[in-house]
């Protein structure tokens, strides 16, 4: 008989912006599964760093933090815009976790092998109850090596700052093209290069570059590949 059910574990990586998480959602949505957005843990540690004044170099200091605290994720307690609530000390710390301070040593402080490998374990725990949709840097590559499905999501540096840029004006805050752009091409260069788990598309990963699709569209693709 011909296996015709869902792939049980998707894995949606690639570079900061190109829309991982809104694909992410949606697609969870769509197939009644869970949605994991990975990038919540590190930030998640990044903000207790710099809330307890620890130096974000200071990397024993900071992996022994990645080791010691639980981040929880659960389903979302207000409707305020978030997925989830993300909680850390039993302190509701959903949107501290995108604010400039965490944005700018978040990529740092992913970048140290105990502290990935401490998230990685949990984000390991998590992917092989099934039925979800994970996002990251390294899921396919590390995380979830036998991910049913693998979708590497790029696009380019110019379209992802300008995505970003409207998500800023539209909360009707200020923001500048120029320097988003520059935050964006840094942490690409940091995520990528990196020695531990790199952003890079696993071998098997479907390739799908976003950047003339909208998000029906790349929904649309997603959706064909889990058939
Ligand atoms: O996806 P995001 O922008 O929320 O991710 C925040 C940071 O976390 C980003 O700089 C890279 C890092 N990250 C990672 O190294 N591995 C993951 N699986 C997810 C995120």
């Amino acid at each position: 008989m011909m296996k015709t059910s869902s792939p049980s574990i998707i894995a949606i990586d690639g570079p900061a912006a190109s829309g991982k998480s809104t694909l992410g959602r949606i697609l969870a949505d769509r197939l009644g599964y869970l949605f994991f957005d990975t990038g919540v843990m590190y930030r998640a540690i990044t903000w207790l760093v710099l809330d307890r004044n620890i130096d974000p170099l200071d990397e024993a200091a900071v992996t022994q933090l990645a080791e010691s605290e639980h981040i929880d994720i659960r389903p979302p307690s207000q409707k305020d815009g978030r997925v989830f609530d993300v909680l850390i000390d039993n302190r509701d710390i959903t949107w501290d976790i995108r604010s400039p301070e965490v944005e700018a040593y978040v990529s740092v402080i992913s970048a140290y092998a105990g502290v990935r490998r401490a998230l990685s374990a949990q984000q390991r725990r998590i992917g092989l109850r099934g039925n979800i949709v994970m996002a990251g840097r390294d899921i396919g590559t590390v995380v979830l090596p036998e991910a049913d499905l693998k979708v590497y999501l790029d696009a380019s540096a110019e379209e992802r700052a300008k995505r970003r840029y409207h998500e800023i004006i539209q909360r009707g805050e200020k923001a500048d093209y120029e320097e988003i752009l520059q935050k964006v091409l840094e942490r690409d260069r940091i995520d990528s290069t990196r020695a531990v788990a790199p952003l890079r598309p696993a071998e098997d990963a479907i390739i799908v570059d976003s950047d003339r699709m909208d998000v029906e569209e790349v929904l649309a693709q997603v959706l064909e590949l889990c058939r």
